[in-house]
């Protein structure tokens, strides 16, 4: 892959990322899979610093999906502690770098401890102005569309809304996302050809692109080889 020093021009608004890899990552090296979403957890913290130094305004990253608690139970107990510990010890970071912590998905399915940390995090960064850092968490997008199916059945019950008027937009509103803007980019590392049940709505129109890189070894530099690539794709479009 070509990778260049220069500045990128044109700056993803929205960065969604699905980070895959992790268990092969401890494979390749003999360590248990937990080692490779511990080290992972240093690449979300390379990105989001990233990310916040090229101006881009929204990131995504798909962290727990509903169906990894299909997973056996000492990993899914490794994952919720590494990101309670992670909420906790990078919070003071986030405050330090003006980033604002959002949370979507089934999040009431989270352990108590962990919901609390989310929620002081979240309370503690919400008047940041810089990237917001939008955590998927027990998230799944075919479970998105059924709470947001329930939630506009709901209103239309409740005469806040004629059945008439559902659009594309109102329906949007009745998403986990409706604060946020659909996706520019989508990341996917460890060079799987899947969405995985993630923002399966949002992405639409949004540029995908894969690398083989597992998500431990993704950092700052692959991220920009990702943005730049988009800048190329965007040029490209724009010429037609
Ligand atoms: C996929 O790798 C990764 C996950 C299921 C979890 C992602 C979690 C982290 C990056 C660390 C913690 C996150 C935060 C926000 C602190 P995999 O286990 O599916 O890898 P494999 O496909 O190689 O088995």
């Amino acid at each position: 892959m070509s990778r260049t020093d220069e500045e990128p021009k044109i700056i993803p608004r929205h960065i969604a990322i699905i980070m895959d890899g992790n268990g092969r990552w401890a494979k390749e090296r003999g360590l248990p899979r937990t080692e490779g979403h511990r080290v992972g957890a240093d690449s979300v913290r390379a990105v989001v610093e990233e990310c916040s130094q090229l101006g881009v305004e929204f990131l995504t990253l798909y962290a727990f999906s509903s169906e990894n608690w299909k997973r056996p139970k000492r990993e899914v107990t490794a994952l919720m502690s590494l990101l309670e510990r992670f909420l906790k010890t990078k919070t003071p970071e986030m405050m330090e770098q003006n980033v604002r912590l959002q949370a979507i998905g089934r999040l009431h399915d989270l352990p108590p401890s962990c919901q609390d940390q989310l929620h002081r995090s979240i309370a503690t960064t919400s008047q940041n102005t810089g990237l917001t850092l939008i955590l998927a968490l027990s998230y799944g997008a075919r479970e998105e569309i059924i709470d947001g199916v329930k939630s506009l059945l709901d209103s239309v019950e409740k005469g806040h809304l004629d059945k008439a008027m559902i659009d594309n937009d109102i329906f949007a509103k009745h998403l986990y996302t409706r604060y946020y803007p659909d996706p520019d980019l989508l990341i996917r590392t460890s060079g799987e050809l899947r969405i995985s049940n993630f923002l399966l709505w949002q992405i639409s129109y949004t540029e995908f692109y894969v690398t083989e890189k597992l998500w431990p070894d993704f950092r700052k530099a692959e991220l920009r080889d990702a943005v730049h690539e988009y800048g190329r794709r965007q040029r490209r479009f724009g010429g037609v």
